[in-house]
């Protein structure tokens, strides 16, 4: 059933196994035959009013929020701004004069979300929750759900809900232009698009064994590890260094590639693995002169690249798809890298110490 793990020897191996199929599952759901996004009205006409989303989310789904955003502004040209839930709650930004709340939670139950969606409620916004957790208190205390069904996930670091939340996202973004006429939208295929991301997505879980050779040589003993990127790739390294960090206990860092030269380069020493995510082609050359800089000083550099940006010496590479879904793919070997870094190293991967699969305390 769902909740077994049957031949897997942890949760977190088979939730990554499973995304092509939650893909597969949203599409099934919330488009029909003719690929058109099935969006509660009410919703999107309470969408078409915002003139701004506010996506709240806190740890993995924040990281999705970060992705969305883009997504949301380019597909629905509507201003999108993601904050933390916890910031947010003290730190609260001047608000828009018609906001609409994004609550993107895996369970549904995490306080720090639960207490802006009192505010908003107090507020009297309109407001979703995206969710894998059916009943849950955000998605009660919400005004519209849309649940990412993608079977209970179990292992602490969140692995499914992260591209399921995207996945909907994205449809939920096509709808939403196409109700705008965006022509970024309605020139948009997305059902052909997230098909094709759900076929490489399960090209790439079966590198199983090519990525725990690159865990074994890059990540078996190290005490550090950076992830590099631009635009999409920069938000993607930040989900992947959170990965790493949550179940292996190597300190890793996310950042853009940029920002190398304004401080980060300073970490870099012999054998430092640095992991470089280039999907962009307008900003591939750049990320490519950042490897450079930072194997001068002796990093060790593993690439994920897709194949139109990809050089012969890249480790791990995919097929295009469209810009926009790449997180979806290049999230996928970050996932793994780190599965296989905790394994080797003896952890229990599901459960690492000092965690919660949900945190209901602020
Ligand atoms: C906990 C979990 C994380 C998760 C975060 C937000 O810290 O360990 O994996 O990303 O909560 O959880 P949520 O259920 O709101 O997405």
């Amino acid at each position: 059933s769902d909740t077994e793990k049957g031949t897997y020897p942890f949760y977190m191996l088979k939730e990554i196994d499973e995304q092509p199929a939650v893909m597969r599952t949203l599409l099934q759901k919330y488009l029909d035959d003719a690929g058109k996004p099935k969006i509660e009205t009410d919703l999107l006409k309470a969408l078409n009013q915002a003139d701004r989303l506010y996506i709240l989310a806190a740890g993995t789904s924040y990281n999705a929020g970060l992705v969305a955003k883009s997504i949301f502004e380019k597909l629905a040209n509507i201003p999108t701004e993601v904050q933390l839930a916890s910031e947010f709650g003290y730190n609260t930004p001047l608000l828009s004069k018609k906001p609409f709340f994004l609550f993107l939670s895996q369970s549904g139950e995490t306080a720090d979300s639960r207490q802006v969606l009192v505010k908003v409620n107090q507020w009297g916004y309109p407001s979703l929750t995206i969710t894998n957790s059916e009943g849950s208190t955000l998605s009660r205390e919400a005004t519209y759900t849309m649940l990412l069904d993608a079977g209970p996930e179990i292992a602490v670091a969140s692995t499914k809900a992260y591209t399921a939340q995207i996945a909907l996202q994205t449809i939920l973004a096509k709808a939403l232009g196409d109700v705008r006429q965006q022509t970024t939208a309605t020139d948009f295929d997305v059902k052909g698009q997230l098909s094709i991301v759900a076929n490489e997505m399960q090209s790439l879980v079966d590198e199983k064994e090519l990525i725990n050779s690159l865990a074994k040589n890059y990540l078996a003993t190290t005490r550090n590890a950076f992830y590099i990127g631009r635009g999409y790739d920069f938000a993607v390294s930040l989900e992947a260094a959170l990965k790493l960090k949550e179940i292996s206990y190597v300190q890793a860092e996310g950042f853009a590639g940029a920002e190398l030269k304004h401080g980060t380069i300073s970490l870099i020493e012999d054998g430092t693995p640095v992991m470089a995510i280039i999907t962009d082609k307008r900003v591939a050359s750049h990320t490519r002169g950042n490897i450079q800089e930072v194997k001068a000083r002796g990093a060790h550099v593993l690439t994920i690249a897709m194949d139109s940006v990809a050089q012969p010496e890249d480790n791990i590479t995919f097929s295009d798809v469209d810009p926009m879904l790449t997180p979806l793919l290049t999230v996928v070997p970050a996932q793994l890298l780190a599965y296989y870094t905790s394994l080797n190293r003896g952890y229990d991967v599901d459960k690492p110490r000092n965690l919660a699969k949900a945190v209901t305390v602020e």
